[in-house]
């Protein structure tokens, strides 16, 4: 079932070419409020191709978006944000020798009215901001290079909500984490949830999806071969996507679906 309302984010007919290739084909991709959607595929499907033309990473050769049913112009990464459209990379890009409230502030501090760094300041909206994601958080006098990797993964998910981002685009998230830690971002993606921001969660592992999305869509060749709930569809099925590129009853195709003999 496809979910009611305006969407947050809808990228429609989106196309870019590397020399030859044709990296994203026509992909088109939404996403509501409060909704997590897996974007699933091999490697070099079109996945992070088709999240970095959302955050402004790359420039699309055709395709409209569209940011709560308006049309968007984004072309650079600062466009992205004024959208509130935040993305949080693998690398997590932390400044590992300062603490947590260092790195929530990185590049826009606080001051005092004498232009001095406000640190009480920023580490009481560090605490806040901590506190709603990741309530048994304490750490806040260590660098974040002592912290653990679900630890890191919140002060980087609290970087990038603190400027109120509505739409939040995590690629491959827990890809170098243990279970507990998975465990940990997990919650995380609820809590975002339940304050209504929208989520694309690029994952190479279809437990997690079944776990943490709403709705899969699933990428092959730079094409979507189709887009369902996860309630509509079984792993099985989702595999056969991927990896045939077959789209089963329950989800509706994309421009990449094996075309069926009659
Ligand atoms: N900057 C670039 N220059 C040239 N080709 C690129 C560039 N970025 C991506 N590609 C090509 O575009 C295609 C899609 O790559 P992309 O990184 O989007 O795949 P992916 O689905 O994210 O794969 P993975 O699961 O390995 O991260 C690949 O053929 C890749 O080689
Ligand atoms: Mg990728």
């Amino acid at each position: 079932m496809e979910p009611a309302g305006t969407p947050l984010v809808e990228m429609k007919n989106m196309s870019i070419a590397f020399g030859g290739i044709r990296a994203v084909d026509d992909a088109s991709l939404d996403l509501y409020p409060g909704e997590v959607m897996a974007l699933l595929g091999h490697n070099g499907a079109g996945k992070s191709t088709l999240i970095k033309i959302l955050s402004g990473a790359y420039k699309r050769d055709a395709g409209v978006i569209y940011v709560n049913g308006e049309e968007a112009t984004i072309a650079n990464p600062r466009d992205a944000k004024k959208y509130g459209i935040e993305t949080i990379y693998q690398t997590l890009a932390l400044a590992d020798n300062v603490d947590a409230a260092a790195n929530l502030f990185l590049g826009r501090e606080l001051r005092t009215p004498w232009g001095t760094l406000d640190d009480s300041a920023m580490e009481s909206e560090a605490r806040k901001v901590m506190g709603r994601l990741n309530p048994r958080f304490q750490r806040f006098k260590d660098p974040v290079s002592k912290l653990s990797g679900g630890q890191r993964q919140s002060v980087a998910i609290a970087r990038a909500i603190l400027f109120n981002a509505r739409i939040l685009i995590m690629d491959e998230p827990t890809a170098a984490l243990g279970p507990q830690e998975t465990a940990q971002v997990g919650e995380l993606v609820k809590q975002l949830k339940a304050e209504g921001i929208g989520i694309f969660l690029i994952s190479h592992d279809i437990h997690d999806v079944f776990d943490l999305a709403d709705r899969v869509c699933v990428m092959k060749n730079g094409q979507v071969v189709g887009t369902a709930s996860t309630g509509d569809v079984t792993k099985d099925e989702v595999l056969g996507m991927i990896i045939l590129g077959k789209c089963p009853p329950g989800a509706i195709p994309g421009p990449g679906a094996m075309a069926i003999a009659a």
